[in-house]
């Protein structure tokens, strides 16, 4: 069921929220209050170290020695997390590479740091997300 609240904000801080509201696509202020207010639980939820899902994406150059197999041993150290993991081959040097962890933060931010910074990773990153409730 759909609540109503007032919010008073000072005009500044109005005209800025405006700004951002046209520059993401937002239609209305109430679905920008929304996002911002999930984002902030799914900021939450890895702060408080709760069960969270986080999406590992790694660009690697799979002729670096030892690499594939440095990845593969990580994700093998941590696969009770790993729900999936998909791999494309970019180019003849390049690979792409995805992997969904579920499980508690500091679990998926060890398995997302340790891939990232492996030796020959070109670009790494890790998209936290969650529920916005505990996830179980
Ligand atoms: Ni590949």
């Amino acid at each position: 069921m759909l609540q109503r609240f007032s919010i008073s904000l000072d005009s500044g801080l109005l005209a800025k929220f405006d700004a951002y509201i046209q520059e993401h696509g937002y239609s209305n202020r109430s679905e920008a209050v929304r996002d911002l207010i999930r984002k902030g639980l799914v900021k939450q939820e890895w702060d408080r170290n709760s069960r969270v899902v986080g999406v590992v994406t790694l660009v690697y150059d799979h002729h670096k020695p030892q690499l594939q197999e440095r990845v593969t041993d990580l994700q093998h150290r941590f696969y009770h997390i790993i729900t999936s993991t998909t791999h494309v081959h970019m180019d003849h040097h390049n690979c792409l590479e995805v992997t969904i962890a579920k499980g508690r933060a500091s679990d998926v931010q060890e398995l997302a740091q340790g891939l990232i910074a492996l030796r020959g990773v070109k670009d790494g990153s890790l998209t936290m997300s969650s529920t916005g409730g505990e996830l179980h």
